[in-house]
């Protein structure tokens, strides 16, 4: 369906989970995060009603993210149910992102139930680093995922989050080690989601800045690759790599947007850079489809028309963070 601003609405994002075995140190406070209410996470059912509702609606393309979606107990068999609809021609796509750490587990059934292509956080390539800034992940065991997802013939995107002095010296060796493997690779502004003790502004670096360094190494040409998303991609030869950069903040692509988001408590957020969200739970929870169906088509119809992130100001968005909407 189209918005009041003329744009095609056809991809939702569904965070299955606001659970991480993660902390980032940019997604969410280190100590005392705030998690969802066990009883205000959607059951297994209630998600596929919902997507019922977002398909009639004309959804075509649904992205599962978390939290770390794949650390929900239930999650293949919602892949299952997706995986159904796939093949009854009713969505074109699936698609996940994950930080990788339950890959070696899952690679294989996800790709099973048709998943062709999963987006992959990873935000440094040294074992010390990646542990710091993930509190306590394990590169290795990412790793291993990302291959064994590429063994069975999933297609890897890596998102990297470009954060002030920690890994600006590792954009190049992040391309490098993309190219040779094969993966595509974007890299991402951080957000002013949520607010944590740390400013934002000190761990903000643009993606100017990013493609400066890129630039006195690799020419970036203009690359073949469309996404329907908001990276922009460019081509390195060299390295035969496409490399999208992902600028919320210096330059938003709000004009072009064409996604919606449900959390895992059953809120719909029309922006991410918004607070506006309609919780969707009575309707869910009294049966009540065809309210179900209204409310979604009115929120999506007025879907704001921009977000006014500032890097600069004390965050807007204070009491919700990345991994209550996904990446
Ligand atoms: N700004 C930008 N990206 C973020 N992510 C988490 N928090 C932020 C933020 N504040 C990213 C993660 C992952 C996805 C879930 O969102 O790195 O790629
Ligand atoms: Fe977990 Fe992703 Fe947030 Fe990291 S960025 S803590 S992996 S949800």
């Amino acid at each position: 369906m189209f918005d009041s601003f003329g744009r095609k609405i056809n991809y939702v994002r569904v965070s299955v989970t606001d659970r991480c075995d993660l902390r980032c140190k940019y997604c969410m406070p280190t100590s005392n995060p705030f998690f969802f209410k066990k009883k205000d996470i959607l059951s297994l059912n209630e998600l596929q009603l919902i997507s019922d509702q977002l398909i009639l609606l004309g959804i075509k393309k649904i992205r599962i993210t978390g939290g770390e979606p794949l650390i929900r107990k239930d999650i293949i068999q919602y892949f299952k149910f997706l995986s159904l609809k796939l093949s009854q021609n009713k969505i074109d796509e699936v698609l996940l992102t994950s930080n990788g750490t339950q890959l070696k587990k899952y690679a294989k059934n996800l790709a099973d139930f048709g998943i062709k292509r999963i987006n992959v956080s990873l935000d440094s390539l040294i074992e010390q680093k990646f542990n710091f800034i993930t509190n306590g992940g394990n590169l290795s065991n990412v790793i291993d995922g990302i291959f064994l997802a590429k063994s069975n013939n999933i297609k890897i995107k890596i998102n990297t989050v470009l954060l002030k002095n920690f890994n600006e010296d590792e954009i190049i060796s992040l391309m490098k080690w993309c190219g040779k493997n094969n993966f595509t690779l974007s890299f991402i502004e951080v957000m002013p989601v949520g607010e944590i003790s740390y400013s934002r502004s000190k761990q903000y670096l643009p993606v100017t800045k990013a493609k400066e360094i890129i630039k006195k190494e690799f020419k970036l040409e203009k690359s073949e690759l469309k996404s329907s998303g908001p990276s922009k991609y460019y081509f390195c030869k060299k390295l035969n790599l496409n490399v999208g950069f992902i600028s919320p903040i210096s330059e938003h692509f709000c004009l072009t947007c064409n996604r919606i988001r449900i959390t895992s408590n059953g809120f719909i957020y029309p922006c991410l850079g918004d607070n506006n969200s309609v919780d969707l739970k009575p309707f869910l929870r009294s049966g009540k489809s065809k309210e179900l169906f209204n409310t979604l088509e009115s929120v999506i119809y007025k879907k704001p028309e921009r977000h006014f992130f500032n890097i600069n100001e004390k965050s807007y968005i204070k009491k919700r963070y990345m991994n209550t909407t996904g990446g």
